[in-house]
């Protein structure tokens, strides 16, 4: 390895202390990955309510920040822990802000203060370093909720010394969640007018901390090479593809690696009894065990299909409800974990009540039930509009669980369409986002699940892939080594 490099990666979310979906697993485990290289990364994420600080023995830190929010000074406290490796992660507390009941939003509603937030946070990463202090030879910044970092960096700390060599990476994630506010947001910034112009953050008359984060980053990353690809669309670009053409040059994509300590049968101490690819006995049992969660266990050979997602427009929710009379008349059996629009939670109700022996809905957010049924399907549909990366059909493939998914984005590189003459391939994928290429790949799986030679085949085609960060990491350590040369 070359020089140890000093990291700061910032992201709202960091599993195991808050999570909302695979933006918490994806810094989590990234960091871990730097850490194990003998890179000094830290981690830096605002001290929700949702954080747990007794059972992670959280230390509060003597650093008291001062940040300018709008005409006022707003107080930061420090808060110091660790993830299970030891990497250090350190948490930004402020109750007016983050002493809340969720992380974004109640119910449907996103918190009209959001702005506000994460312009505290935003400037508190920068000040807690200083303070510290820890100087940064790169600021990995995740989400518009990071997305003022690049800006302050190049504008206020631009004649910083402390700042002088310090580089920036923006990743993105998800282009669906923009942060776009008020144009009076820049005041509440404190950032200068120049930043507000179309070359800027400025977007269609809104203040937008993705935009300013895709215009002043040093560098910007996706979580996966064909999101790269399809984010220059107008299709998926969400009206980001001209500034991301524009920045082409500077745009990596690079497939979100797993953390296989947390996601693997053969050591997850959540489901009912561990497997392998060689001995799937147990999974025989998460399976019995998924199956005593419906109200009739009845003809226990038909497939168990499962859903792990956000209940959101971009996941193919409505696909689903439109897919699943027709399947459950078959016999099959569906379960969905999620939480998200109430309209998706209401249709999928109705069908657990017209079907109560083959339609099981947990409107719940559990981390131990996902293991749980990630371990006791036999199939995991994610029929995504669209999909940056998507950990659970990874997550699926690792426990024999064959993903049925649309091929874009990281479904599109991380799935292989099962050859049934070859035996090669590790799930279904389609095209079109429509009913009958969805219904289509699933029947394909379910014909292959009729035959058990090659459906185990297909099943420990999956188990045996690795999408470990082993290699993901080393691309954005090799990046980060390329800003700092420049
Ligand atoms: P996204 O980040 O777009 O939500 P991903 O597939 O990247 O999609 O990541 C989703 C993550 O959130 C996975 O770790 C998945 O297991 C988890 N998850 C989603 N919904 C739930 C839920 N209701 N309960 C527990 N975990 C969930
Ligand atoms: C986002 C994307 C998802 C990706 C995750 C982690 O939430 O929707 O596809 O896997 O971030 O990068």
């Amino acid at each position: 390895m070359g020089t140890p490099l000093k990291i700061l990666l910032v992201s709202p979310e960091i599993q195991p202390f808050a999570k909302t979906g695979g933006l918490a697993d994806m810094c989590a485990s990234l960091a871990k990955s730097l850490h194990s290289l003998g890179h000094d990364v830290r981690l830096f994420m605002p001290k929700y309510k949702q954080v747990e600080g007794e059972k992670f023995s959280l230390q509060p830190l003597p650093i008291k920040l001062s940040i300018p929010v709008g005409e006022k000074n707003k107080t930061g406290e420090i808060f110091s822990g660790t993830l299970e490796d030891g990497t250090p992660v350190y948490f930004l507390g402020n109750d007016f802000y983050f002493n809340r009941n969720s992380l974004y939003g109640d119910e449907d509603e996103v918190f009209t203060d959001n702005a506000e937030r994460f312009i505290f946070y935003s400037r508190a990463a920068l000040e807690f370093c200083k303070a510290l202090p820890f100087q940064p030879d790169v600021v990995h910044c995740n989400e518009w909720q990071c997305g003022l970092i690049p800006v302050y960096l190049k504008t206020l700390y631009s004649q910083d010394a402390f700042y002088k060599t310090t580089r920036t990476v923006f990743s993105i994630h998800n282009l669906g969640y923009q942060g776009n506010f008020k144009a009076e947001t820049l005041a509440l910034a404190r950032l200068p007018e120049e930043v507000f112009t179309p070359g800027g953050a400025e977007y269609y008359g809104e203040f937008s901390f993705l935009k300013a984060a895709l215009v002043y980053s040093d560098s910007l990353t996706t979580v996966s090479p064909s999101y790269s690809e399809e984010i220059l669309t107008k299709e998926y670009g969400f009206g980001m593809e001209g500034v991301l053409k524009d920045r082409k040059k500077d745009l990596y994509g690079i497939l979100n690696g797993v953390d296989y300590q947390e996601w693997s049968p053969e050591k997850d101490s959540l489901i009912t009894k561990t497997y392998g690819p060689s001995n799937q006995d147990g999974k025989e049992l998460c399976r019995s065990s998924l199956l005593r969660r419906f109200s009739s266990t009845f003809d226990n050979k038909q497939p168990i299909l499962c859903m792990i997602s956000r209940l959101s427009h971009q996941k193919g929710v409505d696909l689903v409800i439109e897919a699943l009379p027709t399947l459950l008349e078959s016999g099959l059996k569906f379960v969905v974990l999620g939480i998200g629009e109430h309209r998706y939670e209401n249709e999928l109700q109705k069908l657990s009540v017209r079907y109560p022996e083959n339609c099981l809905c947990l409107f719940k957010f559990d981390e131990r039930l996902a293991h749980e049924i990630v371990a006791g399907s036999d199939m995991i549909l994610i029929p995504s509009r669209y999909e940056p990366c998507g950990l659970t059909q990874i997550y699926g493939m690792k426990y024999g669980t064959i993903p049925i998914g649309r091929a874009v984005g990281g479904l599109n590189d991380s799935i292989e369409e099962f050859d049934q003459t070859t035996e090669q391939g590790t799930g279904f994928k389609f095209d079109e986002f429509n009913l009958s290429e969805f219904l289509s790949a699933i029947k394909r799986a379910l014909f292959v699940f009729k035959n058990r030679e090659p459906w185990k085949r297909l099943t420990r085609n999956g188990m045996q892939k690795d999408f470990s960060w082993d290699r993901s990491a080393l691309e954005y350590v090799r990046l980060y080594e390329n800003l700092i040369r420049k």
